[in-house]
């Protein structure tokens, strides 16, 4: 009895430690298998980057007034190419703007449409300026240009996209397209024309 311990004496460290070490591991596979399937979905899936180009583009009907107004139609063939095996895309909204030296000359959109996997789809985009005011700087360059007998100009896309694999469908991703420069000519004739990759961020 004498030698008998105090009953506070009692060690919980061991089991504690026992514990953190469990823990640990328990967290640390966690986290390895969730890096493996991470890693074997994307190897699966391979998701490769969208193409885009544009084909072909024009300017018609251009008139510049002394005023620096501006009419004119456009027509570009843009080009979305979805080179994924595994991967299809909803584009829920495209909006597109032309641009010449940072300047708006017209805006207008895409309809929402699903690009399939492998697919390649062109659009022909109509747009158009009427009665756009010009800077002074602006409308000088573009004279300038104009008498060269091209112009150079970009178009940028802006457009909300889902992924889709399998039955899977992601959340929404915001995309940007910058097509530039495209040397337009001022007729109809599109022989020549210089086909141009866009740059693509996601
Ligand atoms: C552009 O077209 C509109 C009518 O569509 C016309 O009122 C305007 O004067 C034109 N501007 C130029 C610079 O020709
Ligand atoms: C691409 O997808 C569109 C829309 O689904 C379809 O109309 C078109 O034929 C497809 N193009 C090719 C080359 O498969
Ligand atoms: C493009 O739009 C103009 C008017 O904005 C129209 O006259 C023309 O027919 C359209 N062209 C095509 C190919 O849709």
């Amino acid at each position: 009895m004498a030698n008998a311990k105090p009953l506070t004496q009692n060690q919980p460290a061991p089991s504690r430690f026992n514990l953190v070490r469990l823990i640990a591991i328990v967290l640390l596979t966690l986290i390895v298998l969730v890096g493996l399937t991470i890693l074997i979905i994307w190897l699966t899936i391979k998701p490769k980057k969208l193409v885009y180009s544009i084909d072909d583009a024009a300017v018609h009907n251009y008139v510049l007034s002394n005023s620096n107004h501006l009419n004119a139609t456009y027509y570009f063939i843009l080009r979305a190419y979805n080179p994924n095996k595994k991967v299809s895309i909803y584009y829920d909204k495209v909006d597109v703007v032309v641009l010449y030296d940072d300047e708006t000359l017209s805006t207008g959109t895409i309809d929402p449409f699903y690009q399939p996997k492998r697919n390649a789809t062109s659009f022909k985009l109509n747009l158009s300026s009427r009665d756009v005011s010009l800077p002074q700087q602006i409308a000088r360059d573009m004279k300038v240009e104009r008498s060269s007998g091209q112009i150079e100009m970009t178009v940028k896309l802006k457009a909300r996209i889902r992924f889709k694999v399998g039955v899977w469908k992601s959340r929404h991703y915001g995309m940007r397209v910058t097509c530039a420069p495209i040397m337009v000519h001022y007729s109809y004739s599109s022989k020549g024309f210089q086909k141009i990759s866009c740059d693509v961020d996601i």
